[in-house]
């Protein structure tokens, strides 16, 4: 049984993640900005000054990085972008300072981003060994794991680029399921736009997944593409209500959300081969099914 520290462990993914393991007879333990709490397994940091609760890394086996300030949570201004470069790469260096040294560490996994490819060639579904993009998505991805990869002198390093997460409390589906069930909701762009997609309880078994097979690199977290218009479309039918208005137009988006469109009228798909070929098994593979899972 391993003792997990999870940085950003309060989050969506966070919150699944540290019960799943705890189920699992895992000792976890939670890094937060928030103040320390050994009862419930909280421990305080600031990335930004790098001060850590001395105690957080006592006794710790797998160091997990899941920080990260909301991709769309904000319009992208200098000071946003500015956050979203160093609530990753920062937060990195900071637990990278404090752990180099830990006697117990035997693993680091750190979560990514599936966007990471840019968006020129919409046909092509990409693997891990392609090259970043250039655009900021890509650009953010490209630094964090260059992060990550620090800990690669000291361990094995695992960096898990995560598809769309399919959850009910949080992330992308309960956005784009407010407006529909308000009767309201429209397809975005030319709805062709390409969504990688996993549901939470298949993303969490990835992680663990790679702590108990050890497996070190990169591993897209995607349990298949689908586009723009059918995701809009499953989530209507799951909440029992249609799309009647038409569909809103990309310059409009661009208008009202900036630079930060790009979040809803690009896309990419990006391949799951590497993760089956290790052996996993998603237990959600269908859309529709995963969808009616976390909308129910
Ligand atoms: N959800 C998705 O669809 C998805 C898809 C691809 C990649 N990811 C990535 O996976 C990671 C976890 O996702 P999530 O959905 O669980 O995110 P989340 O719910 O927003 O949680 C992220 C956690 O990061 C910490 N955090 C936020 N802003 C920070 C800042 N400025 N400095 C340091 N820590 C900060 C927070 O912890 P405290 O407030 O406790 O410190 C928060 O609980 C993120 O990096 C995200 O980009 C998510």
């Amino acid at each position: 049984m391993e003792t997990i520290l999870i940085a950003g462990g309060t989050g969506l993914i966070g919150k699944q993640l540290s019960a799943y393991w705890q189920q699992h007879g895992h000792t976890v333990r939670l890094l937060t900005r928030q103040a320390s709490n050994p009862e419930t397994g909280r421990y305080h940091w600031n990335p930004q000054t790098s001060e850590m609760d001395a105690t957080a890394l006592e006794g710790v086996t797998v160091l997990v990085n899941l920080c990260g300030a909301g991709i769309a949570d904000k319009r992208w201004t200098k000071t946003r972008i500015k956050e979203l470069f160093d609530s990753r790469v920062e937060t990195t260096a900071c637990l990278w300072q404090h752990a180099q040294a830990s006697p117990t560490l035997k693993h680091y996994i750190s979560a990514s981003g599936a966007v990471c490819y840019g968006f020129e060639d919409d046909t092509k579904t990409y693997v891990e060994t392609d090259p970043f993009g250039s655009d900021l998505l890509s650009e953010i991805t490209r630094e964090w794991e260059a992060a990550a990869d620090r800990f690669s002198e000291k361990c094995p390093v695992t960096k898990i680029r995560i598809s769309v997460v399919i959850a009910g409390e949080g992330g992308a589906i309960p956005t784009i399921a407010k407006p529909i069930r308000m009767g309201f909701g429209a397809i975005l762009g030319s709805g062709t736009q390409a969504v990688p997609w996993i549901h939470i309880h298949d993303l969490v078994r990835v992680f663990d997944w790679t702590l108990i097979n050890n497996l070190s690199g990169v591993y897209h977290a995607n349990a298949g593409n689908t586009d723009n218009a059918t995701l809009t479309r499953a989530i209507a039918t799951a909440l029992g209500k249609k799309i009647w208005l038409p569909k809103a137009p990309s310059f409009v988006m661009k208008l009202v959300l900036g630079s930060l469109s790009v979040m809803v009228l690009k896309g990419v798909k990006v391949s799951n081969g590497k993760l089956v070929s290790s052996g996993f098994l998603f237990e959600e593979k269908e859309l529709e099914g995963a969808i009616k899972d976390v909308l129910k």
